[in-house]
């Protein structure tokens, strides 16, 4: 079989990164996917910027719909996040029928619905695992792990770069403006640091999980949405002495009514597990009827971590491309159109 060749939107932390995995594990991933991952065609803003990752081999363009358009390109990878140009890139290569891997949370929470529309319509595929929790695979558990189950709630730990300000904060009594420098230094936060600390970034996250863990619509204006902007030193270390840990959480409930959700620091004595995560990992406890309670934990943000769910979309991807359309697995955790409309309750 031909290798599958892939183009890539963005050659920044996480783009740098699916690079060396591709290149590092490709004789397994070979093996795993039945063919191999190329990166043939990539795009970046700016070509002569430092980079992490070889492009030895890679045509370059400062122009990612050539990349889209490029009719050798099988699978385009979307790595630049923010709404727009990436939707009107995803969209493209949607209506030219090629699978979709993102890692753009914001545009998957605000306009999924509509780029799983248009992926069904034209028989192909969006997946996002890269979008929640960082390298967890938190979707795929989620979506077909616990497909046995009726989910009546989940929450966690969902934005690395907020829960690395708490930690420093909390241990080293570093100041919140000190650690956030050293998150954007580390390449864990969003270009624009306000949608980590002020809960924005985790209000995308939850809504994701939600519409996975429930079947139904994404909902993000439905979030309730708080940061950790406004929290102390004091505040950390207080919490602490009272043998609590103050944690940012995304929260979505079941009730017979309609669901819960919002994203607030939500104090969690020292003995939970939750409590314990620290740094810039993340955890989800989900809890699902059939099996209890189930965690999953690990790195949050970061150029590997993030790259080995993106990979892992990409080694399922290329399955699916052998499989037939009927058979692919869906983008949420029921098919497109068996999706429910659920009505959230108010806070
Ligand atoms: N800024 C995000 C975080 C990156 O810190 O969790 C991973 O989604």
């Amino acid at each position: 079989m031909p290798p599958v060749r892939v183009g890539l939107l963005g050659l920044g932390t996480v783009g740098g990164g699916v690079v060396n995995v591709l290149s590092r594990n490709a004789e397994d991933l070979a093996r795993r996917a039945g063919r191999r991952i190329e990166v043939i065609h990539a795009s970046a803003r700016n070509l002569s910027a430092p980079r992490i990752c070889s492009l030895d081999g890679l045509l370059l363009t400062t122009n990612p719909m050539e990349v889209v358009e490029n009719p050798d390109v099988d699978v385009v990878v979307e790595l630049m996040g923010g709404m727009s140009p990436a939707s009107q890139l995803i969209r493209r290569a949607l209506e030219l029928g090629k699978p979709v891997i993102t890692a753009n949370k914001a545009l998957i929470a605000h306009e999924g619905n509509e780029l799983f529309e248009l992926a069904q319509s034209q028989g192909t595929v969006v997946a996002f695992e890269a979008a929640v929790a960082g390298g967890i695979p938190i979707i795929k558990a989620i979506r077909e792990g616990l497909a046995g189950n009726r989910i009546e709630w989940l929450a966690g730990i969902i934005n690395g770069t907020g829960n690395f300000i708490l930690t420093a904060m909390r241990d080293e009594g570093r100041t919140f403006a000190d650690v956030l420098s050293e998150a954007q230094i580390l390449g864990y936060a969003e270009s624009d640091p306000t949608f980590d600390v002020e809960g924005i970034d985790a209000a995308h996250k939850l809504t994701i999980l939600a519409s996975i863990a429930f079947g139904m619509p994404l909902k993000f204006d439905a979030v309730y949405t708080e940061g950790i902007s406004q929290l102390q030193t004091e505040d950390v270390r207080y919490a602490r002495e009272l043998g609590y840990q103050i944690k940012h959480l995304g929260v979505a409930r079941r009730h017979a009514t309609g669901v819960e959700l919002r994203v607030h620091p939500t104090l969690i004595p020292e003995r939970r597990l939750l409590a314990n995560v620290d740094g810039v990992k993340n955890a989800v406890l989900v809890w699902g009827d059939a099996v209890g309670p189930t965690l999953y934990y690990g790195a949050g943000a970061g150029a590997e971590p993030t790259a080995s769910a993106v990979v892992a979309d990409l080694v399922d991807v290329v399955r699916t491309l052998t499989a037939d359309p009927n058979h692919r697995v869906p983008h949420l955790a029921v098919v497109p159109d068996q999706v429910t409309d659920l009505p959230i309750l108010p806070m």
